[in-house]
């Protein structure tokens, strides 16, 4: 059985004060939930404020991107080292966003993902093909180039600490979910690579979470198939009622 994930992306949203208001809310609600992990994802000026409050509590926290260097002369990066040190147990790396705005590319984000696991971090590693990616029939090629180089040379150790995200471009931030089925099938494509790449047994422990307009209304739906392990909620992780919703998901098998 594979324990639920449901990581909460806050992206370039909320100041240090309503960060810790909404931490706050989604502690009380966590403490009395226990089928599922849960990560939210701060922006880098208010995780060691958001770790404190959250101490003690059943809330996870990720920084939401680190440099693939221990440290050193590289203005405006923040290593992994500094968000443990900051208190995140999780960083997630190759968003979209990171991919099409940032010009990130699949050997830089295997970089990142080989020093986050290095520096003791586990890893949310995000893929997801684009609208035109889909319709021109290129979709397995590009989740395919995605796995295969962003997770080249790790060990079956570190595959135990990574969590991979499923997020078709077309999905996020756009309230166009995948349906169900378009995301198992993705999943279970994905599954299938990860047991080529490495084995039947770290393919089959691997948790592969569903990303795209997860709201209240299309979780439940999403969590009760097979191959789709949690959520990765963008949008609706910014409000405590929305996200306690999907914390409290029914359906998982
Ligand atoms: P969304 O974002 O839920 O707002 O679509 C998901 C994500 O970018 O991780």
């Amino acid at each position: 059985m594979r324990r639920p994930v449901i990581a909460g992306n806050w992206k370039m949203h909320k100041t240090i004060t309503e960060a810790v208001e909404l931490a706050g809310s989604l502690k009380q609600a966590a403490a009395g939930i226990d089928h599922a992990d849960f990560i939210i994802a701060p922006v880098f000026t208010a995780l060691a404020t958001v770790a404190a409050e959250l101490k003690g509590s059943n809330l996870k926290i990720a920084g939401q991107n680190c440099s693939d260097q221990p440290g050193g002369a590289f203005t405006g990066e923040v290593a992994p080292q500094m968000l443990l040190d900051a208190g995140c147990s999780h960083v997630i790396l190759g968003h979209s966003e990171r991919r099409q705005l940032f010009g990130e590319n699949n050997d830089l984000i295997n970089a990142k993902i080989k020093a986050a696991l290095t520096a003791g971090l586990r890893v949310i590693f995000c893929i997801g093909e684009t609208l035109e990616e889909r319709e021109t029939g290129r979709m397995y090629d590009v989740l395919s180039e995605q796995v295969t180089q962003g997770l080249a040379g790790l060990s079956e150790e570190q595959m135990d600490r990574v969590i991979v995200a499923y997020e078709p471009v077309w999905a996020i931030g756009t309230g166009k979910t995948a349906t169900s089925d378009q995301a198992e099938e993705a999943h279970s494509f994905v599954r299938g690579l990860i047991a080529g790449q490495f084995n039947l047994q770290i393919s089959e422990q691997l948790r592969i979470l569903y990303g795209g307009s997860v709201k209240p209304g299309n979780v439940d739906e999403l969590m009760a198939r097979d191959n789709i392990d949690g959520a990765l909620v963008g949008g609706a992780s910014l409000n405590a009622d929305d996200f306690i919703r999907i914390m409290n998901f029914s359906g998982a098998n």
